[in-house]
């Protein structure tokens, strides 16, 4: 997971910060430092799903000028509104009283300390920000906080003999989380197994706001609609690339800086899907939902058994429609494990369906959309009981580029067809436990 750390000031060298993030660095995390503020701007940030913000109020720590206006502090607003995340430690607190939007967005601010001494930091038992971490002791400044927001969910306190404090909060602002930890003067609390398990907790937490979407094919048609469409809905879209050449995504992603990712991906390739994965990996801590939506048909396809047929074609298409979700599965897995949705979505067609079945060629793109429903199905039986939510999926008629070039013919527009997929892929079935083909009209189809 890329976080965006912003650290140093007069009294907090950025050296602390380093060297207090290092453990965490070595696992997950891949930390980009700006240590002058001049080195900030809205953009860059919205690059990343996440800031630790680690740095009071001054431009660098040779620096001393404030440099958060209100304008700043309206951006760092609408970032963490938007679903990012925000995790402030002990020194981001501090400076920002008479910022009031940025005081707002915190949820309280630093107010004095007194000479370091031993502090108790307590995590609450049970709490999720506090998993992996116990009561600890440890030379600190104790931050007097003033906690303006009386909703925050406080999970910590600081003890002194100066008294209890709040020492970890959460609270929400729109689609996005905000996490406060006031310790972390010294290194050495940095580096107290208990704060780094706490660290961790808060960035993994921080992060998770947003949800977050891979599609497969979404260069154009139906998987660049969906792309767009859940944009707006305000997902972290991954992108499967396997058009480079195609410019959609690209003019998609300066619209959407940091929430649409274009990730190379061929879904005939295992190595393709595991690069891919790990490219997801690197900038979430989970994902929320793949959509499996990358397919093909041939110009062959027409041909019937008495005329020659294509097998090579009919490789092809069993390989990208009905092995292709497999692999892409396979590889996503542990990424979605991680993530509270746990929804596999897939795009077959009414093609695949044998009961209703009224061709009499087509055999590579029907076999090929019959046998990924039957890999669906195994896949439901392993990973139902696990948590998984599953959606079979006929989008209709599109008038998208499968023949090669747009079908102008078709019922729906790409973006008209994705509008009706959305929220079947996106919204709760009333029976999970049952496996279904539902089209873009509701109606479900016989296998
Ligand atoms: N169009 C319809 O009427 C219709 C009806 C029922 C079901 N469907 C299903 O809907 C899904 C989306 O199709 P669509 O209509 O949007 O077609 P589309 O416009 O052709 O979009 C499919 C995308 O997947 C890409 N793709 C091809 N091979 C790939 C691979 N190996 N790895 C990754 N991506 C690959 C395609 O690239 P290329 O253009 O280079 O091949 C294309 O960008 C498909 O699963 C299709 O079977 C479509």
């Amino acid at each position: 997971m890329r976080v965006l750390v912003l650290s140093d000031d007069r009294w907090h060298p950025a050296a602390v910060a380093r060297e207090g993030l290092a453990p965490l660095a070595a696992q997950d995390f891949t930390f980009d430092w700006i240590e002058n503020a001049a080195d900030w701007s809205a953009e860059r940030m919205a690059g990343y799903p996440l800031v630790l913000f680690v740095k009071s109020n001054n431009v660098s720590a040779t620096d001393e000028r404030p440099w958060m206006t209100e304008e700043v502090a309206a951006a760092f607003v609408d970032y963490v509104r938007r679903g990012n995340g925000l995790l402030v430690v002990h020194s981001g607190s501090a400076g920002y009283a008479e910022i009031p939007l940025f005081r707002a967005l915190i949820g309280g601010v630093f107010n004095n300390h007194p000479p370091q001494c031993p502090v108790t930091v307590e995590p609450q038992f049970g709490h999720p920000l506090t998993v992996g971490s116990a009561p600890f002791t440890v030379t600190d400044e104790h931050y007097m906080m003033v906690l303006d927001d009386a909703d925050a969910d406080v999970f910590m306190i600081t003890i002194s003999q100066h008294g209890a404090q709040p020492g970890g909060w959460t609270r929400l602002e729109g689609a996005g989380r905000v996490c406060m930890l006031t310790p972390g003067h010294n290194v050495e609390v940095w580096l107290h197994p208990s704060f780094q398990a706490l660290l961790g907790n808060a960035l993994r937490w921080c992060a998770s706001a947003k949800r977050s979407v891979f599609i497969t094919g979404a260069d154009r048609g139906l998987g660049f609609g969906l792309a767009v469409g859940l944009l707006e809905q305000g997902w972290r879209v991954f992108a499967g690339q396997y058009m480079p050449e195609w410019p959609e995504l690209g003019v998609l992603a300066r619209l959407h800086p940091g929430d649409l990712h274009i990730v190379p991906m061929d879904v005939t390739s295992v190595e393709s899907a595991r690069a891919a994965a790990q490219a997801v990996a690197a900038q979430v801590p989970h994902l929320d939902m793949l959509i499996n939506n990358a397919g093909v048909t041939s110009p062959t396809n027409a041909r019937t058994i008495r005329e020659a047929q294509d097998y090579a074609e009919m490789h092809r298409l069993f390989d990208v429609n009905a092995l292709g979700p497999l692999r892409v599965v396979e590889a996503f897995l542990p990424l979605l494990d991680r993530g509270a949705l746990k929804r596999l979505c897939f795009v077959s067609s009414e093609a695949g369906s044998i009961t209703r079945s009224y061709r009499n060629a087509w055999f590579g793109y029907c076999m090929s959309k019959a046998a990924l429903n039957m890999a669906i199905k195994n896949l439901f039986n392993h990973l139902r009981p696990e948590g998984y939510t599953f959606r079979v999926y006929h989008p209709g008629w599109i008038r998208s580029y499968m023949s090669g070039e747009k079908n102008t013919e078709a019922d729906l527009e790409p973006e008209e067809a994705a509008a009706y997929a959305i929220p079947f892929f996106i919204n709760p079935r009333e029976d999970e436990d049952r496996l279904a083909l539902v089209d873009y009209q509701g109606n479900e189809w016989p296998w």
